[in-house]
């Protein structure tokens, strides 16, 4: 590919990291995803969250409920559910054989939105992850450590050597992703580990740095979690996303909030893109010059890891400058997307 390229198509991408909520906001933010996607990993944090394989078909029946009509039998929502310290190992067993349970996912308590269910200490679910290690179920980590005394922007890279280094080591045949990887030393850790770890990366991280979160004032809106890092980083996932490594694939970690939760004294973290995800990473490509990479990045290797099939169908974009929305409907509420008010310069052809 050439930067004369003015079509793009590929085979149809998966989002592995994605948040949909329930009821109206599940509504109102689907179809952005089911557009461009043929299978989403969802994520478990709901309130409550969706601990059991009960709870997950129940989850998973509403999503295709919600899908609108034009868009049915389009899109496959791949189940997780949300690891506590009571998880057991037949759960784990009721998950694999559901054949509808992708993921568990592991929130260290009080890292993130709607984590308070979570793992208070990794030694409470040991028989847990000893039988996802058996049946071969990957584990989804949020990799941040929650000691309120490490500084936030060290929160990931002190992670690897607390957590991730002695769970692999506990449990070496674990299938593990290590989610929304924002630091060159996540990168590291990932490209120089064995097969079993591999990592998402957002459009988010690699389109902001820090700055993007005081430019000319503070900006809920570019606030999540992980937070945004530091201009080398973004450099080192942008590296990564692009370099064909087959252990790196995409997960927006899309993460709608209302205005009202995210412009508040405490703002809410998530940031929404589902709305031009697959345009925001084309354009970072394209930037990188290895747009000829985004479909392996986007459409092949997240599906080889978890040994899912390939897609088989595609989808197309094209170049051509479009303005994104300065606010959606979010249920009876509205959000703020990436990108509110600016253009992008790919658009996704709707056949
Ligand atoms: C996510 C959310 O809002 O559910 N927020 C975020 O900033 N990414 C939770 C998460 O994935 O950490
Ligand atoms: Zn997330």
């Amino acid at each position: 590919m050439n930067t004369h390229t003015t079509r793009l198509t590929l085979t149809r991408p998966d989002d592995w990291h994605l948040h949909l909520r329930d009821g109206a906001a599940l509504r109102s933010v689907l179809p952005d995803t089911a557009r461009r996607f043929a299978r989403a990993i969802i994520m478990p944090n709901l309130r409550p969250p969706v601990v059991t394989t009960a709870q997950a078909a129940d989850y998973r029946a509403r999503i295709l409920t919600a899908l609108p009509d034009a868009l049915t039998g389009q899109f496959e929502p791949l189940m997780t559910l949300y690891l506590t310290d009571t998880t057991t190992p037949d759960e784990i067993t009721r998950a694999r054989e559901s054949g509808i349970v992708q993921a568990i996912k592991l929130y260290p308590a009080g890292a993130t939105t709607h984590s308070d269910a979570g793992v208070t200490d990794m030694t409470r679910c040991g028989a847990a992850l000893a039988q996802m290690e058996k049946l071969d179920l990957p584990l989804l980590v949020h990799g941040e450590v929650t000691d309120p005394t490490v500084d936030i922007f060290d929160r990931e890279k002190i992670f690897i050597d607390r957590v991730l280094i002695p769970l692999q080591q506990r449990f070496p045949g674990l299938r593990i992703v290590f989610e929304h990887i924002t630091t060159r030393e996540a990168v590291e850790f990932v490209q120089s580990s064995p097969g079993r770890i591999a990592a998402t990366i957002t459009p988010h991280h690699l389109m902001l740095n820090r700055n993007a979160l005081f430019a000319g004032g503070l900006r809920p809106h570019h606030y999540c979690l992980p937070v945004l890092k530091r201009e080398v980083h973004r450099q080192a996932l942008i590296q990564a996303a692009t370099s064909g490594h087959a252990r790196f694939f995409l997960g927006t970690d899309s993460a709608p909030h209302p205005v009202s939760g995210k412009e508040s004294a405490c703002g809410c973290a998530g940031i929404y893109s589902a709305h031009a995800a697959i345009e925001f990473y084309a354009e970072v490509f394209e930037q990188a010059g290895k747009l000829d990479r985004l479909e392996a990045f986007a459409s092949v290797h997240g599906a080889d890891f978890y040994g899912l099939p390939r897609n088989t169908t595609t989808i197309s974009l094209i170049r051509q400058n479009w303005p994104l929305p300065q606010q959606l409907a979010f249920g009876e509420e509205t959000l703020i997307p990436l990108g509110a008010g600016q253009e992008a310069h790919w658009k996704l052809v709707e056949d």
